[in-house]
């Protein structure tokens, strides 16, 4: 399966929630990859601790070289054997394998790729990432793919490459998040129903628009719960906003498409991701510096994305 991680604007926690939502999964016994095709800002190294990755790695064998066909084999990165932090390092029993595919560092965004050679370096493109898609797919159950904001070439590679017909057979969901802000809860609405928008460029690209659309969902990042310890400085009157500012973004949420109906699931506020990009363990949550509820949130995330009901036609 294939998960493609979206989002309309920028640091909405689509990285970490992504990062945490792979982990979850491989510790619930799954093998699965992450691809980092941020291509622009290929930092996904840094959350899964892993130093020499931070900001792509530097030996010319990342996604950017191997889309761009100078090398035959992608780095591949064992989180578990090479991440820095102590927590993490020993795949658990039972856990799957955790991979990174990262980028190259100062890779760019594949600028270079204008003017009329577009289209015959875009088809090349495509087909590198096709025959790479189908080798993953063969050794892990979860591949999820960090797309980076907005509408971008990463986002095109995504939808023409799972419109071949060599990946119909294979099911590819989409998570496009986004922030419980009126601000990104328009924006996201707009990536995916609005022009240039996902569903539109899905149909362009020769995917069914209502299939497309039975495999997307949203997933919002980084909420206030008025309830919890972090909040308990909060007023009555600061409560008050806060109740009633989430009434009426339920409201836009609704009238924009991005309501309870095609929610995955929502993620808490968490004051340590607040401060650092990071998988959150399950030993940080022992120790009371982590929350509960973030790595439940995290958990539910990765089972839904692989339970059916979750993605029952709407
Ligand atoms: N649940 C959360 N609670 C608190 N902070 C969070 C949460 N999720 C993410 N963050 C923080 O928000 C910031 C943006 O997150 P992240 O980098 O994952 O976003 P992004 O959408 O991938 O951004 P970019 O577009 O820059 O790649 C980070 O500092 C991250 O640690
Ligand atoms: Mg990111």
């Amino acid at each position: 399966m294939f998960i493609f991680a979206a989002s309309d604007k920028g640091g909405t926690g689509r990285s970490v929630t992504s990062s945490n939502l792979l982990y979850r999964s491989a510790l619930q016994g799954n093998d699965v990859c992450y691809l980092d095709f941020d291509f622009g800002s290929p930092t996904a190294g840094a959350i899964f601790g892993i130093e020499r990755a931070e900001n792509g790695i530097t030996d010319g064998t990342g996604m950017h070289s191997y889309l761009q066909r100078t090398v035959y084999q992608p780095a591949k990165i064992d989180v578990w054997a090479e991440t820095d932090r102590p927590a993490v390092r020993h795949r658990p029993a039972g856990a799957g394998r955790l991979i990174l595919l990262p980028g190259d560092v100062g890779g760019g965004d594949f600028v270079d790729v204008g003017g009329d050679a577009v289209s015959v370096k875009r088809q090349a493109l495509v087909d590198q990432c096709l025959d790479l898609f189908l080798k993953l797919n063969a050794e892990f159950s979860l591949c999820l793919i960090d797309l980076s904001a907005g509408r971008n070439l990463a986002v095109e590679l995504a939808l023409r490459v799972t419109a071949a017909p060599a990946m119909r057979n294979i099911t590819s969901r989409w998570l496009v998040f986004h922030r419980w802000t009126r601000q990104h809860v328009v924006a996201a609405g707009n990536l995916v129903a609005g022009p240039r928008g996902l569903r539109e460029s899905a149909e362009k690209f020769g995917h069914d628009p209502e299939e497309f659309m039975d495999n997307l969902r949203f997933v919002r990042t980084a909420i206030i719960d008025p309830t919890t310890e972090t909040q308990r400085g909060l007023s009555a009157k600061q409560g008050i906003w806060l109740h009633d500012s989430n009434e009426r973004l339920n409201k836009l949420a609704g009238d924009h498409h991005v309501g309870r109906s095609r929610l995955l699931g929502s993620v808490p506020l968490d004051p340590m991701l607040q401060w650092q990009e990071q998988l959150i363990t399950d030993s940080e949550v022992a120790d009371g510096i982590a929350n509960p509820k973030t790595r439940d949130a995290f958990n539910e995330l990765a089972g839904r994305i692989v339970e059916q009901k979750a993605w029952e036609t709407l």
